[in-house]
């Protein structure tokens, strides 16, 4: 059989629009999470609505596995801009995606205060041991968008019309910053274009399992250059991957 491609998305808007397109469509849940197995253009595309954050989103995405053996994976949806030239309803495709969220504090004693302009960038997956002790883990993770997935993405962009389509780095945590300072101590530390809550929970189960993984986010705002949240960046964004995913189905 055909492994089926698999598109998340947290919130109602960021799943239904691209769930009602899909044909043949029938819906299982597995605890929260609600899966819409259909097909386009005859091939199996399931779309997953996965609730809110890193925690669903990880746990979403191994049941999606275990239970499907995806081909890929696309985690899409709405985000807060961190680069300055980005505008709400502009793409940011994920080539690569980073947890802003795993970080290490300095060592402080009692009443030396909090300081997270000097906290550091924490990689979990540096290695077995203690990630509190471990030098080698004051980096941040990087996971790498599947280039085929890239190139698919990349190959449509024209058809996207709402705003410009660029390769960036997607940085999730469930934290929403509204801090300017914060937001470019993020956009200069790690590059990131964008934030939201899913994304790296998503592409590090994914790489667990060796499944290609892409992240797809469209600015929904961006405190940075004063974009005002528009929700209905997130339809935008699902007709956009509606093409990737079309364009991807003809390379397999
Ligand atoms: N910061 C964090 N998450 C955001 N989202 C949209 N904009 C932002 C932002 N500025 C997305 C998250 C989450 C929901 C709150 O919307 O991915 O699912």
């Amino acid at each position: 059989a055909q492994r089926p491609i698999i598109i998340q998305g947290p919130m109602p808007i960021e799943a239904e629009n691209f769930a009602k397109r899909l044909e043949n469509v029938k819906e299982e849940k597995s605890g929260d999470f609600v899966f819409y197995i259909g097909t386009l253009d005859n091939y199996p595309v399931i779309v997953a609505k996965t609730g809110k954050g890193m925690e669903n989103t990880a746990a979403a995405t191994a049941v999606a596995i275990e239970k499907f053996n995806p081909i890929a994976i696309i985690n899409q949806g709405t985000s807060g801009g961190h680069d300055p030239s980005l505008n709400v309803f502009d793409i940011v495709l994920g080539k690569r995606t980073v947890n802003i969220g795993s970080l290490k504090t300095a060592d402080k004693a009692e009443n030396q205060g909090i300081d997270p302009t000097i906290w550091k960038p924490m990689d979990l997956m540096a290695s077995e041991g203690s990630a509190g002790e471990d030098p080698n883990a004051e980096k941040p993770r990087f996971y790498e968008g599947d280039k085929d997935l890239l190139a698919a993405a990349n190959a449509v962009k024209d058809k996207y019309t709402k705003g410009k389509v660029v390769e960036g780095t997607i940085g999730s945590a469930d934290v929403w910053n509204n801090e300017v300072d914060r937001i470019k101590w993020f956009h200069t530390k790690y590059g990131t274009s964008v934030e939201e809550m899913e994304g790296a929970s998503a592409a590090q189960i994914a790489k667990a399992y060796d499944v290609p993984f892409l992240g797809i986010r469209v600015l929904s705002n961006n405190k940075v250059n004063g974009g005002k949240y528009n929700p209905n960046t997130a339809a935008a964004n699902q007709e956009y991957v509606y093409e990737v995913v079309k364009k991807y189905i003809t390379t397999l």
